[in-house]
């Protein structure tokens, strides 16, 4: 494990008033990670999750791996923000370097279980389970062998 994800580890065990602290060592780091993001078990952040930015409202489940320089949040900044948010990332997904996965707000997108998404993609639709997507817009380029 390296330092990021023992910081999220350390963040999760403690009370809610002493979380906003190890937030801002988070951001030392210079990945941009709100306590509200829900991070599952054993997610990895290779190479200390340097230039990521993730969504307060997104949800990263258990044995996903995201990669540097990822972004994970909303399309439609221009809006304001109604809340009615939701961008998933099922279990055991790969999220290459540089990706993004924006959603607009009250059209929800899940990539689903063990999916990988290649380096620089934008993706901005749901994609199935074991796919892989990559290119800009990302598109769906293979099928990821279900033993990984
Ligand atoms: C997307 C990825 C998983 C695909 O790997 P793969 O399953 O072996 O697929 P291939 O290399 O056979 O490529 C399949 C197609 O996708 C295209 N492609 C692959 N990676 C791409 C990418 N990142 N962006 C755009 N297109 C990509 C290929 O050109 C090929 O297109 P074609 O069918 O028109 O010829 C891989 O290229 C990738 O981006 N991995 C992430 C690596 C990473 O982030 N590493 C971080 C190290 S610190």
């Amino acid at each position: 494990m390296n330092a990021i994800e023992h910081l999220i580890g350390f963040r999760n065990s403690i009370p809610k008033p002493f979380r906003r602290f190890i937030t801002f060592l988070i951001q030392l780091y210079g990945a941009d990670i709100p306590q509200t993001t829900q991070i599952g078990r054993n997610v990895r952040f290779p190479h200390n999750a340097t230039g990521t930015v993730l969504h307060p409202n997104v949800v990263i489940k258990e044995n996903c791996v995201i990669y540097q320089n990822v972004t994970i949040g909303r399309s439609d900044v221009e809006k304001p923000f109604t809340g009615d948010f939701e961008l998933v990332i099922e279990e055991g997904c790969i999220v290459g370097a540089g990706a993004k996965i924006l959603a607009a707000q009250g059209k929800p997108l899940h990539v689903g279980k063990k999916s990988m998404i290649g380096a620089n993609a934008v993706l901005l639709c749901s994609t199935g389970d074991n796919e892989v997507w990559a290119g800009v817009p990302a598109r769906k380029v293979g099928m990821r062998n279900q033993g990984n």
